[in-house]
């Protein structure tokens, strides 16, 4: 049986098989009209899906190199049919169209989810559960799917139970309910000193004030958290304490428990975003949340383990917050998809999102690494797992600045204002996410990010 033999180690797996095959068939190791191995027996033997096989014959196909025949297989082609093989793309498409490589947006990395999700998505199409997920859903989501979720929350809470959970359309949806549930009119609302701008502009939008509380390296200064508390009463607390966005600090556990006592004492909710929890290899860290459960909600979503389409997240809430937390999703979306949902506990039970967990964790940690040694003269934020790092800048960039200069050699990252709370604040840094591109766009743009900031004179570039 024809099995590949790998060259560009850094492609996606099926550009790999592809090029293989484009290579075997160029020195005549393939010849015309050989029949190639099946998906299944090929998938086998790689130990891949078999949609990963499918994808590269599939590419192969559209080379001119190979034909599928319904029934019979796919079969190498005639020297004299193959057509010339396309140029083959330096970029992917989002990237070439707007000439930029992104290192803005964190999330996973695509060449790695989307063979794993066809299947799941192929397999609920064909599974009698289809029926049961088409409908309007009263109780705030099928209890299946509150269980999945529970499932997903014990990995950092073993003692969740899925009376508790409640389904949102994602984690910013989940913020929005918390927030708006959890705290009225003007409250003051604390959050750290960066804060992910998601929380600051839901926050403006309700009308509530909102209020940097100072970190270092390990995230939330509880002494600083104190002194807030007295100066403002807040209602709540909206905090990343593992991965934080965009610093990139963890918190240690003493630290946690410190910030649980302070609420307790001052009487604060805690909104737990543990969006990045699932990035630290197990156990990982035990969530805020777990320090102070009465008065804590837990807030996950698969758009960084699994997939931003998903729009699946989970609360994880003390009883006396649920009816209000259920209502606040029917009053927004009514109730997210049961479609989506299903296809989420189904990645969930079958334990492929743990699995996708692992291999988005492999390759976090392959970028991680390369953005120290391209980066290491620099001041960076960088975590083993991580899908982002934060670096500070040297003088006499500011952030704008870096951010801008940066835009204009063809590299978007995202400037440290953009995680103010509040206006007034400064900062020196920018946030780059490191999964989107491949890993050689990745190396060619902090290159560049590099020889920007080695530039003696950055204002001269203006
Ligand atoms: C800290 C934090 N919370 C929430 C979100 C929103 O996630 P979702 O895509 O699940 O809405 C993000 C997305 O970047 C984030 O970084």
């Amino acid at each position: 049986m024809w099995v590949p033999h790998y060259s560009d180690l850094a492609q996606p797996v099926y550009l790999m098989i592809a090029d293989a095959l484009e290579q075997d068939i160029g020195s005549g190791r393939l010849t015309a009209g050989e029949r190639l191995p099946t998906l299944k027996d090929l998938a086998e033997s790689l130990n891949v899906t078999p949609g990963t096989i499918g994808r590269a014959y599939d590419e192969a196909a559209k080379r001119g190199l190979v034909v599928g025949e319904v029934g019979r297989g796919t079969f190498v082609l005639q020297q004299r049919q193959a057509q010339a093989p396309a140029a083959r793309p330096l970029m992917p498409p989002a990237e070439r169209e707007s000439g930029q490589i992104d290192l803005s947006i964190i999330k996973p990395n695509d060449a790695h989810m989307t063979d794993w999700l066809r299947g799941a998505i192929n397999e609920l199409a064909a599974s009698p559960d289809l029926a049961q997920v088409l409908d309007y859903v009263t109780e705030g989501g099928h209890a299946t799917h509150k269980q999945a979720g529970a499932a997903w929350i014990q990995r950092w809470m073993p003692e969740a139970n899925w009376q508790q959970v409640v389904l949102t359309s994602g984690a910013q949806h989940g913020l929005l309910v918390a927030i708006s549930s959890l705290s009225k009119g003007d409250d003051v609302i604390l959050c750290e000193s960066f804060c992910y701008p998601g929380i600051i502009s839901l926050a403006h939008s309700m009308g509530r004030r909102l209020r940097g509380v100072a970190m270092d390296e390990h995230g939330l200064i509880p002494e600083a958290l104190r002194t807030a508390c007295m100066e403002h009463r807040p209602s709540l607390l909206v905090c990343v304490t593992t991965h934080q966005n965009p610093t990139n600090s963890i918190m240690p556990h003493a630290r946690r428990e410190a910030i649980a006592a302070i609420a307790r004492e001052f009487d604060l909710f805690i909104v737990d975003d543990d969006i990045y929890g699932f990035l630290e290899p197990a156990p990982g860290y035990k969530p805020l949340a777990a320090y102070a459960p009465e008065r804590s909600v837990y807030l996950t979503s698969l758009s960084k383990s699994v997939l931003p389409a998903l729009r699946i997240g989970y609360l994880y809430a003390p009883p006396q917050t649920l009816s209000r937390l259920s209502s606040m999703v029917r009053s927004s979306v009514w109730m997210p998809s049961p479609l989506m949902a299903q296809l989420a506990s189904n990645l969930i039970n079958s334990g492929m999102a743990e699995q996708l967990v692992q291999v988005q964790q492999d390759e976090a940690a392959t970028r991680q690494q390369m953005a120290r040694e391209i980066l290491g003269k620099y001041k960076i934020r960088s975590q083993p797992y991580s899908f982002h790092i934060w670096l500070e800048l040297p003088e006499p960039w500011t952030s704008d600045e870096f951010a801008n200069l940066a835009r204009n050699n063809g590299v978007t990252v995202v400037s440290g204002s953009q995680f103010l709370p509040e206006r007034s604040a400064a900062t020196c840094g920018v946030r780059i996410a490191l999964m989107t591109p491949s890993r050689s766009e990745l190396g060619f743009a902090l290159t560049k990010l590099v020889s920007l900031l080695d530039s003696p004179e950055p204002r001269l570039f203006y």
